[in-house]
């Protein structure tokens, strides 16, 4: 940034801390990027996907049933299916969740009428009058047939909580034992499936120190080895060991201290699991209704997810110097209070509103900047839940704000990161606690060929904010293509009856020469796809 712009900037910043709560913003904010220089693969898994049996999310979501008159794909909902593959879902993580270490793999097996009802661990938050009992009428095949139908790679937590290495090794044996082999590859033949599933991604547990067994890191480390000493060598797995509960107070990092303290000496897990919930569970903060404060609230929350990432990946490098283990977010997303669900049993389903999208942009643009460090992420969850991409109820679906922000991003998957420079001008922005500092933009940028994307976040509720983008090294913009998502209401949603509310908009966006120059709606994300020489 120009000496002059920066220091209007940072007078303008420095008003608003002394005026109080008042957000103020940076005016005429200069980005550097350097083509050049690209660093890391932004894996596509880091734009992955959760459901599990809870609530409104496979029955109902996903699973429609056969002789459904909805529009289905052998009873998986075919909306679903169709927007899963437009933006380029990578991965599918189920059946849970705390779901998982209750769910025995053989009970969702075999012909679908013969299936048994079965205890379902969400039985415990419905409400009075409803059940939770798992019909098992979406088991591992079906699931599986989703995987195909929308191209995404199987990502299977399996259950340590209360289930047996034998029933976890069955489980891999089943899916990826080559027909002919192993009689549960004749097992599999025999359910309709002769060809092996090939489940690369596999969970050993989830929130084991929570929900997966109330564990320590220790005690978890133990049962994790016994669990994968001697994992069937059908298809070279990707395990995924539980790792923390990122969003607590003091980010958990004992858990990770403890669990690599134990492993020692032991084949170190391909993925260590980081949920981080920007948890709103016990507070007044509402999904779909809201102040100004709470709007600023939730990015205040959930850019702590940075921190999160950067503590947890230095305590692991203290045990794991060459990080042969990477980490995997695979929860991550807004969790707001109980209060705005679109079905009295489909608990978790809340409102999502551009709120929720902006916090989308600037997870994603956290992910992508740690590139080198996150193997997979996953939004917890996909439909009918928290920090969902599509509602569905009956005949009607909608996609969320959060959806339009996954469509946005696709240019990044797969694409490699490009190192930005930027100041980082905090504003004063109103907040629960009165006031507090905020990031006045989040950004990421990545390259592949001659194509490059940026995408930008401007949470002010109160101005936009003229942005020059330079690109060092000789690079020339040629032509540009701008796309926002905003709406002139914060709290702006997109319901059954007006599912296009909140939409992506052209943008306009300038390029001259080395520069491209365009201006951040105020609360919006923008995206830029330039093509350069
Ligand atoms: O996503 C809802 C729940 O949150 C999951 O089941 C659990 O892993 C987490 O606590």
């Amino acid at each position: 940034m120009k000496r002059r712009t920066f220091a209007k900037a940072a007078a303008v910043a420095a008003i608003g801390a002394l005026a109080g709560p008042a957000p103020s913003s940076p005016a005429d904010t200069e980005i550097e990027l350097s083509p050049g220089d690209a660093g890391p693969v932004i894996s596509p898994q880091l734009y992955g996907h959760f459901i599990e049996h809870l609530g409104g999310v496979i029955y109902d979501g996903v699973w429609v049933g056969r002789d459904s008159s909805i529009p289905n794909v052998g009873g998986i909902r075919k909306q679903f299916v169709d927007d899963m593959k437009r933006i380029g879902a990578p991965n599918i993580r189920w059946p849970g969740g705390c779901f998982a270490d209750g769910y025995h793999w053989r009970d969702g097996i075999g012909k679908a009428a013969a299936r048994p009802r079965t205890y379902n661990y969400w039985q415990r938050s419905m409400p009075a009058g409803l059940d939770a009992t798992e019909t098992n009428q979406f088991g591992i095949a079906e699931f599986l047939h989703l995987c195909r139908l929308v191209g995404a790679a199987p990502y299977l937590a399996a259950n340590v909580g209360s289930g047996t290495p034998q029933e976890f090794h069955d489980w891999v044996a089943y899916c990826n034992a080559p027909a002919g082999t192993v009689s549960l590859a004749a097992e599999r033949a025999a359910n309709g499936d002769p060809e092996p599933y090939g489940v690369r991604y596999w969970g050993v547990g989830n929130e084991s120190w929570g929900c997966g067994g109330t564990m320590q890191p220790e005690e978890y480390a133990t049962l994790y080895r016994r669990f994968v000493t001697q994992f069937p060598a059908y298809t070279a797995p990707f395990l995924v060991a539980t790792g923390p509960r990122g969003h607590s107070a003091d980010g958990d990092i004992g858990w990770t201290t403890g669990f690599f303290g134990a492993m020692r000496g032991a084949m170190p897990p391909n993925g260590f699991s980081v949920h981080f919930y920007t948890d709103f569970r016990p507070t007044a903060v509402k999904a779909g209704d809201f102040t100004a404060a709470e709007w600023y609230e939730v990015f205040l929350r959930g850019v702590r997810l940075e921190k999160v990432i950067e503590d947890h990946w230095r305590e692991m490098g203290k045990f794991d110097p060459a990080h042969r283990t990477k980490l995997v977010v695979d929860e991550w997303g807004v969790w707001y209070r109980a209060g705005s669900e679109i079905a009295p049993g489909y608990i978790l389903s809340e409102t999502i509103t551009l709120r929720d999208a902006l916090h989308t942009g600037m997870t994603f643009d956290i992910f992508n900047r740690h590139a080198d460090k996150i193997a997979m992420a996953n939004v917890a969850q996909t439909i009918n839940c928290i920090h969902s991409l599509f509602l569905a109820r009956g005949a009607d679906f909608v996609r969320t704000p959060v959806y339009h922000v996954f469509d946005m991003y696709r240019s990044h998957m797969g694409a490699r990161l490009v190192p930005l420079k930027s100041p980082v001008v905090e504003v004063n922005v109103p907040a629960m606690a009165g006031s507090a500092r905020l990031a006045a933009m989040s950004a990421s940028a990545s390259i592949r060929d001659r194509q490059l994307t940026v995408t930008l976040t401007n949470p002010s509720l109160e101005a936009s904010m003229p942005v020059r983008i330079r690109l060092t090294g000789g690079a020339r913009a040629l032509e540009a293509r701008g796309l926002a998502l905003t709406h002139q209401d914060m709290r702006a949603t997109n319901t059954f009856t007006k599912p296009e509310e909140v939409k992506p908009m052209a943008h306009p966006v300038k390029v001259a020469g080395d520069a491209i120059e365009l201006t951040l709606p105020k609360q919006s994300v923008t995206l830029i796809d330039c093509r350069i020489a």
